[in-house]
């Protein structure tokens, strides 16, 4: 079974098996049945990069449904399946009128797997509308829910990416969401930018998604027509000490500062600087818009891609002595 259509890199790797699973009663019976080693669960695809078949049995999480759990005079709660593609859900709520993830449009993947790296953009992450989540745990069969403190959200990273990895399978995410009085979230200079493009000077939910798809579509290829995965690796979070390293070479280095300690620099930025920026070699490429996202132009394969970060994190290594990590799961 060709797994192609079921990453957005758009890898041909092939899995011994395949199963689709629509309840989290039917994961259940699947985990039954199988050793938990022998099964792979695959969510939205759209953070990992495979670079090798599959001798186990896929198991794709396409458990749907929007439930209204509860409704106050400003808020609502809705119970989301993990199978939910991301955008879809997003759009859902525009038309509803729930503010809160209006700048987390466009962004690839499914409901679930959204809470395992806290998805974020344009001054937004996940946990800011985050209520819980229920997930199966693979060992014990039993649904157990994580509350906002328990999932230990962090810059693209969570208690599932940590000491809970490979332990459960999320089913369901809660978001609690505003219905009046929406906080739009504009600080983020190229937000402001286009809105001022777009003429809009007090904008609504629906603007800032707009504004947030027209930004997303100038420097992000579309997976559908461009394999890819978003970024491909973290923005380096540095000390002090390290910036004023780089700055003595680099003096024009952008960055963002977390604490008095700890600064984030752009990856995009590091990267473009090596000249790497529109890179190919074969069908596995650098973006030409945005340094950051690795692309597949047809017929790459997984280890292809793979080498070619590799280059990327020696070339920027050699440049500026900074260490790029992976955002996307390697397989
Ligand atoms: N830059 C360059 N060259 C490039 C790319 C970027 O010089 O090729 C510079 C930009 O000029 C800017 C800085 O790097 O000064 C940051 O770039 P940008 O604002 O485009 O954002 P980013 O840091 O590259 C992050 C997230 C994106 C998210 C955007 C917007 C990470 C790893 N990436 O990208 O998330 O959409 O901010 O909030 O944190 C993703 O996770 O898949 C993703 C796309």
């Amino acid at each position: 079974f060709s797994l192609k259509s079921y990453n957005t890199f758009g890898v041909d790797v092939q899995a011994k098996k395949f199963i689709a699973v629509h309840t989290a009663e039917e994961l259940k019976k699947v985990l039954q049945q199988t050793y938990a080693s022998e099964l792979f669960i695959l969510g939205g695809g759209s953070n990992m990069l495979l670079t090798k078949d599959i001798h186990k049995t896929v198991v794709h999480i396409a458990i749907k449904g929007i439930e209204l759990i509860s409704e106050s005079r400003d808020e609502v709660v809705l119970k989301v399946g993990a199978g939910e593609n991301w955008h879809q859900f997003v759009l859902y709520c525009l038309n509803k009128g729930y503010g809160g993830l209006e700048n987390l449009s466009l962004i690839p993947g499914n409901v679930g797997t959204a809470p395992v790296q806290n998805i974020g953009a344009y001054g937004v992450e996940l946990k800011d509308t985050f209520e819980s989540c229920e997930a199966l745990r693979i060992q014990t069969l039993e649904v157990e829910t994580f509350n906002l403190e328990q999932c230990e959200f962090g810059y693209r990273n969570s208690v599932f990416k940590n000491k809970l990895k490979n332990e459960y399978v999320i089913t369901s995410v809660n978001f609690r969401l505003r219905k009046k009085d929406h906080q739009l979230s504009t600080s983020y200079g190229a937000i402001t930018s286009q809105l001022q493009q777009m003429g809009i000077k007090n904008p609504t939910i629906t603007d800032i998604s707009n504004a947030v798809i027209s930004i997303r579509q100038e420097k992000l290829p579309d997976p559908r027509k461009l394999g890819n995965s978003g970024s491909f690796f973290k923005n380096p979070v540095i000390s002090g000490d390290q910036l004023k390293e780089v700055q003595n070479n680099f003096p024009e280095i952008p960055f963002y500062k977390l604490s008095e300690q700890e600064f984030k620099v752009p990856a995009g930025w590091l990267i473009d600087q090596t000249g790497l920026k529109g890179y190919r070699e074969g069908d596995a490429g650098v973006h030409k818009n945005q340094a950051l996202v690795l692309v597949n132009y047809g017929s790459a394969t997984g280890e292809e891609i793979l080498a070619l970060s590799k280059l990327i994190q020696k070339k920027v290594f050699e440049k500026f002595k900074l260490q790029l990590e992976p955002e996307v799961n390697v397989f």
